[in-house]
């Protein structure tokens, strides 16, 4: 438990027209709301100092550790208004566990949950009128932790500073729910078995941003890394988890398997397909199974999920040497099913059966 309660600077807040201009169509991660929040961390304090405050720049001494060793966590969750003009938060408490697991293996201190939410709350609370009303937008928020101690020596820091910034955002790929096509990374990989794959850090993203390159100059939106020795079995996309469909109905996913992330995203459709009846194996998944799942008609969809993509659904893998191709169908069935009972809870036309939800 904690007992901290955030203090509020109020910011010159953007006027409402200027808002409203950028809130017609915000893209994704461009814009920012007018306040952020801030706690800090000390070894011999532990948490303390937490803050809403004014969004703007940080001052940070240059020989700040996250700044050299990359010591630094961070999580996306997103806010939805509803028809009645009401906003809730989607898990909250699922991506403040998953920051302190992250925390662990980035020698990161542990926040405690309520205080990981009541950030969140407090931050859409005060910016609730960034929180855009139109299709499929939301304000997308973006908790951190950052190791600030000023000290070069290699070793766990003994500063380090959460916050949570927030930004109104709409589809993250541009083009509306259109299949993408990703990229199978070779030569290039993002995690190993040992590694951080399975933390949400900024070096694994930094890891990605190359074969993401190469991704798009072949046309693709999105790159695929496998476990790097086989090049074979799949672990998910850069930003996303990755989900086939059978011909049968069966969900086939990566199990968790050390290099992956928990997606919450993942996480909930699994509960969702199994609650209309599908039958979800996590478990080993190969390029070749896909491969010759496709050729054989016995699998039939494909798609990318997470908090920013959503659900996005997969039209090819491509690689220099072959594509697996689901042709010109647009967005498979059972994908868009899930994608809309998914946005119908978080939007609010569909039953929270779970208790997913928190009022804002
Ligand atoms: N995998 C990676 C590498 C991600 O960056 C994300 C996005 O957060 C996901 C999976 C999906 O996770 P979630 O559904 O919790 O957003
Ligand atoms: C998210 O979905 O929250 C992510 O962090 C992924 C990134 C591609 C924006």
């Amino acid at each position: 438990m904690t007992d901290l309660a955030f203090t509020h600077t109020e910011a010159d807040r953007l006027p409402a027209a200027e808002r409203e201009a950028l809130l017609a169509d915000p893209g994704f991660g461009n814009v920012f709301t007018d306040h952020m929040v801030s706690v800090v961390w000390t070894k011999d304090a532990g948490w303390h100092d937490a803050e809403v405050i004014p969004y703007g720049p940080i001052q940070m001494d240059p020989a700040s550790s996250v700044l050299h060793y990359g010591q630094e966590i961070f999580e996306g969750l997103k806010a939805y208004r509803r028809a009645d003009g009401s906003i809730v938060t989607f898990r909250p408490e699922a991506n403040a566990r998953r920051l302190n697991e992250s925390a662990v293996r980035l020698a990161l201190p542990e926040i405690p949950e309520e205080l990981f939410v009541a950030g969140v709350r407090e931050l859409v609370r005060i910016d609730a009128d960034w929180v855009p009303s139109g299709y499929d937008q939301s304000l997308y928020l973006r908790p951190f932790m950052i190791a600030d101690e000023s000290f070069l020596g290699v070793r766990a820091a003994e500063r380090a500073r959460f916050m949570i910034i927030a930004s109104p955002a709409g589809p993250y790929f541009s083009g509306g729910v259109k299949p993408v096509s990703i990229w199978l990374s070779r030569d290039l990989a993002r995690a190993g078995r040992g590694g951080t794959g399975a933390a949400k850090c900024g070096g694994n993203y930094a890891a990605s941003l190359l074969p993401q390159q190469v991704a798009a100059d072949n046309g693709c939106q999105q790159v695929l890394f496998t476990d790097s020795a086989t090049v074979d079995t799949i672990d998910e996309l850069g930003g996303m988890n990755l989900f086939l469909v059978r011909a049968d109905g069966t969900l086939l996913t990566p199990r968790l398997n050390g290099n992956i992330l928990d997606g919450i995203t993942r996480r909930s459709l699994i509960q969702l397909a199994k609650d209309r009846g599908h039958a979800v194996e996590e478990r080993d998944l190969t390029v070749s199974e896909w491969r010759e799942g496709v050729a054989a008609g016995t699998i039939t969809e494909a798609f990318a999920c997470g908090t920013a993509a959503v659900i996005t659904p997969i039209r090819q893998l491509k690689s220099e040497d072959f594509a697996i191709d689901f042709g010109e169908s647009g967005p498979g069935e059972l994908t868009m099913a899930l994608r809309e009972e998914l946005t119908g809870i978080q939007f609010g036309t569909r039953e929270d059966r779970h208790g997913w939800l928190s009022q804002i």
